[in-house]
């Protein structure tokens, strides 16, 4: 089926290897649509050992789409759209521990993140990635019905607002100085869809998220909060879950219309770099 790539599903339930392409060079249109293509079927693309300065990172991702920017970090110097993901090995939090898809909470929340790794630690730092296509096609046609019609209210509040699990003076400490600013956004709300129809593919995925999606349209924060449980616990069984490890060099671009994913944090005393860029998506509908 490909001929310009080669593609591995083995490494688990959700997303594929593509192997047999150097991002850091330019790459001719049918290796940039197989590239696509075996995006929107695996849902993540990973890359290995790979060689990328924060602009030819960009580069890749400008592909696929016009650049995002995310609204609490700032980006490195080489790079505005390139924003440092860092945890020392004296810090405890890390960033993006927790099951989410980026940036839900904007109006039009990014299609697409590339996450590339400079340093990984010995021992853990994988990033666990769920198929919300798949969780989604497997709910009760009950469930389907009264829930794909309902609306969400995403914000950041509850990890970037005041209060909210990022405090900011002590992810300062912790993320660094690139962390902050955007006090008035980080309190904003977005109405959006629980379940949301990819752009391009036009399958329905669960899009609601604990960390992000302050409660369902009408429905106290905490009557919301017992269904996005159950629906976190649904869509985090082993059988739609990919744990991919990292090394250095390894690239992985998911696809945020369909895809959660949590950061394990479980490598104190030591170091995990990370350079992520974002694409733009759509508004979800
Ligand atoms: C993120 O949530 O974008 C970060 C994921 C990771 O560092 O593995």
């Amino acid at each position: 089926m490909w001929k310009t790539i080669e593609v591995d599903t083995s490494v688990g339930p959700v997303g594929a290897i593509i192997s047999g392409v150097d991002l850091s060079e330019e790459l001719d249109e049918e290796v940039v649509s197989e590239i696509h293509q075996a995006w929107l079927k695996h849902h993540i693309v990973f890359f290995r050992d790979q060689d990328l300065t924060p602009p030819q990172q960009a580069a890749f991702g400008e592909l696929f789409g016009e650049l995002d920017t995310y609204p609490f970090m700032k980006s490195v110097d080489s790079h505005p759209n390139v924003i440092p993901i860092i945890k020392e090995p004296e810090t405890k939090i890390n960033f993006g521990g927790a099951w989410h898809t980026d940036s839900s909470y904007k109006e039009v929340p990014p299609k697409a993140t590339l996450l590339y790794a400079i340093e990984v630690p010995q021992n853990g730092g994988d990033t666990l990635f769920a198929n919300a296509t798949a969780a989604y096609q497997d709910l009760s046609d009950g469930m389907k019905s009264t829930f794909g019609e309902m609306k969400g209210v995403f914000t950041p509040k509850m990890v970037h607002g005041s209060g909210g699990s990022y405090d900011k003076k002590e992810m300062k400490k912790e993320l660094g100085p690139s962390y902050g600013g955007n006090e008035e956004f980080a309190e904003s709300e977005v109405e959006h869809p629980l379940m949301r129809t990819h752009g391009e593919t036009g399958n329905k995925s669960i899009y609601c998220s604990k960390p992000h999606t302050h409660r369902i349209k009408g429905w106290s924060h905490e009557e919301s909060h017992s269904i996005f449980s159950f629906l976190t616990k649904h869509l985090t069984q082993e059988k739609y879950v990919t744990q991919f490890k990292w090394e250095k060099g390894s690239l992985a671009m998911w696809d945020n219309r369909c895809v959660f994913h949590n950061a394990l944090n479980d490598y104190p005393g030591e170091r995990r770099h990370m350079h992520r860029v974002t694409i733009k998506g759509e508004r979800p509908i």
